[in-house]
């Protein structure tokens, strides 16, 4: 087989510059290890900041996001037994979020790409990336006792934290920087109505908690819990009575429990690899890069990515010129950067380290009532919040 940009991963990434190059006339096939049933059973993310609900509406996938998504002009602080409510429309001069699920808006990927023909193959197995430094790369993949070759221009290695493309890049190539939190989220989706119409992010002694949604009828919270926790030790019951402990008297009395739909522990990390290219292999969201839960950047600096290559792919097919190609790596990485240093800054702000000596307790919640108190430092809770200018 041939094609001009033959991307690795069929999630938001893959699929989102999948719609968007094809929308140009540039050919284009998605590589995806699982099935699609499996990739619309994660639950993720769940706020999309403005950037990223236009790239949606580029893309022509925008329409059901802009329905049944809910606009959220800002959130809750949930401390000492009381709540703050951090108005991002103000103090980031006129922006809010998009709460749409991953999940949903992956959907809508899917049937953009079905709509347009386009060609996504599922359970694709041994993939493999070759010749990325030559002019002639090529990727193959195994159906069955078959192996298939993809003769390419360019590889996008859009196949998340685990994904072949990253570990394809020789080690001596590839700086990366990492920091491992000491705890974990766990995570529930339940279909009863949210505490809150808007979020809560929850700092407490006795850890981190948020109150999240889908939408009215349906909500997704967490709690901080030890990384030594699994799944199994965590029932419904348990999960409810430790949320309702971790959020104001007033909050708690107003949850509305449930048994759980999906129930997951995903540990906290701070990753980056650098550069983003490697020959004609380029990478985007988690393959490149991870960041912390707290403050919703994972899916958005994916989104900057996309945003960035597919620019700079335009570049090259429409008008000849790699420049843009030849700096994605740089323009991407100073945005993924502060994210990163963002998320940072959120999870240390509102998370409870086991390793804390007392003065850093100290400093933590005078980070948090500094940034109540401030108008500047809620200017820069909420410019983040809502996304940087990509
Ligand atoms: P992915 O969504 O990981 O997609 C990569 C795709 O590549 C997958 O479908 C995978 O099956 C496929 N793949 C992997 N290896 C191969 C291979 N060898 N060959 C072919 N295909 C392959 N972000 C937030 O903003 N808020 C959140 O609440 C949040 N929660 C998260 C919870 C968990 C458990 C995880 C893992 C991430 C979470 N994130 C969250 C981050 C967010 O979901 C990611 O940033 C986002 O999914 C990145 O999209 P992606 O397309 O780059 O990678
Ligand atoms: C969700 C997750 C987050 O990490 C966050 O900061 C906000 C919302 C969510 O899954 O809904």
């Amino acid at each position: 087989m041939k094609t001009s940009v033959c991307i690795i991963g069929g999630g938001p990434s893959g699929l989102m510059l999948s719609q968007l190059l094809h929308l140009k006339g540039i050919a284009n096939i998605v590589l995806e290890r699982q099935s699609r049933e499996y990739v619309l059973s994660r639950i993720r993310a769940g706020v999309l900041e403005h950037g990223f609900a236009e790239l949606m509406r580029e893309a022509q996938c925008g329409e059901r996001m802009d329905r049944e998504g809910e606009i959220h002009d800002g959130f809750f602080i949930a401390h000492e037994g009381q709540l703050d409510r951090v108005d991002l429309h103000k103090h980031s001069g006129g922006n809010s979020v998009v709460v749409y699920g991953q999940t949903e808006l992956t959907r809508d990927l899917y049937e953009g790409r079905d709509r347009m023909k386009g060609q996504v193959i599922h359970n694709a197995e041994d993939v493999q990336p070759h010749d990325l430094t030559s002019d002639k790369p090529y990727v193959t993949y195994r159906d069955g006792d078959e192996i298939i070759r993809i003769d390419c221009d360019f590889v996008i290695g859009a196949d998340g934290f685990h994904g072949v493309s990253r570990k394809s890049i020789p080690k001596d190539k590839i700086t990366e920087y990492e920091k491992v939190y000491p705890f974990g989220w766990l995570g529930v989706l339940s279909r009863t109505p949210p505490v809150s119409p808007e979020l809560v992010y929850a700092k407490h002694e006795r850890g981190f908690a948020l109150c999240s949604l889908r939408s009215q009828v349906l909500s997704r919270y967490y709690i901080q819990v030890p990384l030594t926790d699994n799944v199994e030790d965590w029932s419904d019951d348990a999960f409810w009575a430790e949320l309702k402990r971790r959020l104001p008297a007033e909050l708690a009395a107003k949850l509305v429990t449930g048994p759980s739909i999906e129930k997951s522990i995903a540990p906290l990390r701070s990753f980056v690899a650098e550069p983003m290219r490697y020959g004609r292999l380029f990478l985007a969201g988690d393959a490149a890069h991870i960041v912390p839960p707290t403050g919703a950047r994972g899916l958005n600096s994916a989104a900057s990515d996309i945003y960035y290559l597919y620019h700079a792919m335009l570049q090259h097919y429409q008008q000849g010129d790699s420049t843009g190609l030849d700096g994605y790596s740089a323009k991407a990485l100073a945005r993924v950067w502060k994210a990163q240093r963002f998320s940072w800054w959120m999870t240390t702000m509102l998370h409870t380290f086991p390793e804390a000596i007392s003065y850093d307790q100290k400093l933590q919640q005078t980070d948090l009532a500094y940034l109540l108190s401030s108008e500047k430092a809620l200017g820069s809770l909420a410019e983040n919040y809502v996304g940087l200018p990509f």
